[in-house]
């Protein structure tokens, strides 16, 4: 029998999520939790499900996805941004990924792969040097990166890490967006798949290579 692997993944129903579901969908070896915090909104999601023919299992979790995220401060500076903005994009972007990968850290523990992946951007790598611009966003990425460093660290069992999955055609990345999703994507999953126990609390961009902190 193919070995098979549970993945969850946050924020599902569009955007990068979804277009993880659609690819994973492709090989029967996955088994996919797909998160929305409002399901019954979710018609494209739901109508892969109806298709997938029952690979909805919860046994442990081989792949935590962090992928829910927001950038609501749009272009905003240091010296512009709304700090309740900033708080708000803080708690989904760093908060969300916490509280989930909490929530879940016993179930992650009982798989075979046991890797959590937050979903963060070369914007919020200060080493990478992308100006003024996306403030409160950069922030909240920064803050994410130090949250897998301190998972990694403390649980050195796992294998958690950081991906940029580059600058995407979805709601957040905008109509400038330079790659279609499916392209972005399809390097975060073969970065994943390839993933070793010694890539713990690193950062790896889409094409696999290491992110400067
Ligand atoms: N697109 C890019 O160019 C790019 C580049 C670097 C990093 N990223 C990162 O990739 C991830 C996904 O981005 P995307 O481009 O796919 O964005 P997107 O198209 O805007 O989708 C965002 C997803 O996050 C969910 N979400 C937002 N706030 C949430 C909350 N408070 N609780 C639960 N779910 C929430 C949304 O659910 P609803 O539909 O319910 O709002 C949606 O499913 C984010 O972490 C983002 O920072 C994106």
């Amino acid at each position: 029998m193919t070995q098979e692997y549970v993945w969850f993944i946050t924020g599902a129903n569009r955007g990068i999520g979804l277009e993880m579901v659609k690819q994973l969908l492709q090989s029967p070896a996955n088994i996919i939790v797909a998160a929305a915090r409002d399901p019954a909104k979710a018609t494209e999601l739901q109508g892969l499900a109806e298709n997938a023919g029952g690979k909805l299992r919860l046994l442990g979790i081989d792949y935590l996805i962090n992928n829910a995220g927001v950038m609501l401060g749009g272009e905003d500076t240091a010296f512009s941004m709304y700090v309740d903005v900033l708080t708000k994009t803080f708690a989904t972007n760093v908060g969300g990924p916490a509280l989930v990968t909490q929530a879940f850290i016993g179930l992650v523990e009982k798989s075979e792969k046991k890797t959590v992946v937050n979903i963060s951007s070369t914007v919020g790598s200060i080493a990478s040097d992308f100006g003024a611009k996306a403030a409160s966003y950069a922030i909240s990425k920064a803050a994410l990166n130090m949250l897998t460093y301190k998972e990694a660290k403390e649980k050195p069992d796992l294998t958690v890490i950081l991906m940029c999955p580059g600058w995407l055609q979805t709601d957040l990345g905008g109509p400038d967006a330079i790659l279609p999703v499916s392209v972005g994507v399809g390097g975060v999953l073969k970065t994943i798949l390839a993933l070793k126990p010694e890539d713990s609390g690193t950062f790896f961009n889409f094409q696999g290579q290491g992110v400067p902190w």
